[in-house]
């Protein structure tokens, strides 16, 4: 069934740049009563005032995911400013390419706290509520890196898998409730990410395949908002990216060899170990 956005209340997590902020101003456009959050306070504030000069209705909330306390004051403010909360937008997110061996514990446990641990708790915050009201729509931004993992990636496709299986374990112990939740699978797609992202290789991997401009993704989580899904792939070949990891390993394994060629060149962390195969066949 087709929903309204016109006076609904949309919290939006990781609205500062990128995806999300472009996710609020479509929700504000059409009417929807939107609270901005991440940590930068002069991105939001300068957001929430392009929408109150355009005529609609905003509040800026500087929150930082992984801060104890943060979401519930988020929640708070809402409650307070809107008096309920319709759509939630997990949307907050950091990357990072390193090789496996080159992962320390406190970036892996970084990447887990923002990604995974924070859309979590928000889910909480959020469902605080909508249990009160008994209807609402909570909406997790992945990625295909929650459907498959390319090499380098592991600590992001690994907090993502973990917000698929969050996303669908939810939705199913809420049937019934009036409560949806969705999960949005972007591919690669131009924004701020790839500058804020903790990478351990040269480059940024910028050039790898072209990015979809911001407004695709933005749009797609506007339209699972008016009929809601449980899974939206946003990718123009995501489907077959992810049919070919599925059904056919050793194809998708080629194309990641490839990836992995780009990406890193011709070192290999296996190479330069002392022991093992490169050392055994020195000798
Ligand atoms: N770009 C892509 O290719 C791509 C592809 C698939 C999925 N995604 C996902 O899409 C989401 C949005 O990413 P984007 O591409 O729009 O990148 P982006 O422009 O870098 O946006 C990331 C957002 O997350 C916020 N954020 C980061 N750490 C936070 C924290 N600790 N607490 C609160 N907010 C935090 C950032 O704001 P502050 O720095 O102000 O806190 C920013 O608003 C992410 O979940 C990402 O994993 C992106």
């Amino acid at each position: 069934m087709r929903r309204s956005i016109a006076g609904k209340v949309v919290v939006v997590i990781g609205a500062s740049s990128g995806i999300g902020r472009e996710t609020a101003l479509r929700f504000a456009h059409l009417g929807g009563h939107v609270v901005v959050a991440a940590r930068r306070p002069d991105r939001l504030a300068s957001l929430r005032d392009e929408i109150i000069h355009a005529g609609g209705k905003a509040l800026a909330v500087p929150t930082d995911v992984t801060a104890p306390g943060q979401i519930e004051r988020l929640l708070g403010a809402t409650l307070e400013h809107f008096g309920r909360t319709d759509i939630w937008i997990n949307c907050a997110g950091i990357g990072m390419v390193a090789w496996v061996t080159d992962t320390t514990d406190a970036e892996m446990r970084r990447i887990w706290e923002v990604n995974f641990m924070g859309t979590f708790h928000a889910c909480q915050a959020a469902l605080e509520q909508m249990m009160r009201q008994g209807s609402g729509h909570i909406i997790n931004v992945s990625s295909l890196a929650g459907r498959f993992a390319l090499p380098l990636n592991s600590a992001y496709a690994a907090s993502k898998h973990a917000v698929n299986a969050l996303s669908q374990s939810l939705g199913r112990e809420l049937q019934g409730s009036g409560i949806r939740v969705s999960v949005i699978m972007p591919g690669l797609t131009d924004t701020e990410f790839f500058d804020a992202m903790v990478s351990k290789l040269p480059g940024r991997g910028r050039s790898v395949v072209s990015a979809m401009p911001v407004g695709r993704v933005a749009e797609a989580i506007v339209r699972c908002a008016l009929r809601p899904r449980d899974q939206v792939i946003v990718a123009p070949l995501g489907r077959w990216l992810i049919v070919l990891a599925e059904a056919f390993p050793p194809i998708f394994n080629a194309v990641a060899r490839r990836y992995l060629d780009v990406r890193a060149g011709a070192g290999r962390p296996w190479l330069d170990a002392e022991v093992g195969p490169a050392a055994e066949r020195e000798t």
